[in-house]
C-alpha cells in the first residue's frame, strides 16, 4: 500500500494514513479493504463502509438515507486510464459492498478536480447527487449516488 501511494506526490506518504490501513486490517475500524485483482496481480484496493458509522462523515454528507460509501484507487500507473475500473467497480458493488451492508444505495465522493474519476464513476452507473465539504480534507466531494436496482438494470 505504501509502495501504491508512494507516487512522489506526498513523498514519504504520511504514516498516519498508512495507519488509517492498518486500523482498519486489524478490525479497529468498520471499513472493509479488499485487493483489486487483474489476472490474479494485485493492481489496486477498494473498501466499502456504512456511512452512518462514522458520524462526521454522515453529519458532512447529510443524506438522509442510509447508504454504502465506496472508495477505490489503481496503484499501478500504466494501468490508470484503460477502462478497468467502471467494470470493476460495478463487479465489487454487485458481489460484495452491497450484499455485504443489505443497503439499497451507494455514494462515492471523489475530489471535485478529479475529472477522470467522476467520469469513470459516471461509467459504473453513479449519477451526481451534490458538492459537500467534509472536515479535513482539502478538496469539496463530488458526492455521486447509485441504487443497487440501478446497478441490477445496468447490463454489464
Ligand atoms: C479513478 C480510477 C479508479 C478510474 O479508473 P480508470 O480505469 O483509470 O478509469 P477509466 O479508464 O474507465 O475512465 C477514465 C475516464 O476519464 C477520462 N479522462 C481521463 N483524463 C481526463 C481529463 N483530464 N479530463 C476529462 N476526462 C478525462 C477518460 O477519457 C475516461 O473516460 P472515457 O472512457 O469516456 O474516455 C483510476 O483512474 C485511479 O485509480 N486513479 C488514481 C487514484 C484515484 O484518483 N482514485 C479515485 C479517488 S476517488
Amino acid at each position: 500500500m505504501e509502495r501504491w501511494w508512494n507516487d512522489g506526490v506526498k513523498m514519504p506518504y504520511p504514516d498516519a494514513e498508512i495507519q488509517e490501513y492498518r486500523d482498519a486490517i486489524q478490525g479497529h475500524d468498520p471499513t472493509y479493504r479488499y485487493l483489486a485483482l487483474i489476472d490474479e496481480r494485485p493492481v489496486g484496493m477498494f473498501q466499502h463502509y456504512r456511512i452512518a458509522d462514522d458520524p462526521e462523515y454522515a453529519a458532512a454528507l447529510s443524506l438522509g438515507e442510509d447508504a454504502v460509501g465506496v472508495d477505490l484507487f489503481i496503484g499501478e500507473a500504466n494501468l490508470i486510464g484503460r477502462g478497468h475500473g467502471s467494470p470493476m467497480l460495478r463487479k465489487f458493488l454487485r458481489e460484495v459492498a452491497f450484499p455485504f451492508h443489505r443497503l439499497d444505495v451507494c455514494v462515492i465522493g471523489p475530489s471535485m478536480n478529479n475529472t477522470p474519476a467522476i467520469r469513470a464513476y459516471e461509467k459504473a452507473g453513479f449519477r451526481p447527487l451534490k458538492q459537500v465539504t467534509v472536515p479535513g480534507e482539502p478538496d469539496s466531494e463530488f458526492l455521486m449516488r447509485l441504487t443497487a436496482a440501478d446497478l441490477h438494470s445496468l447490463q454489464t
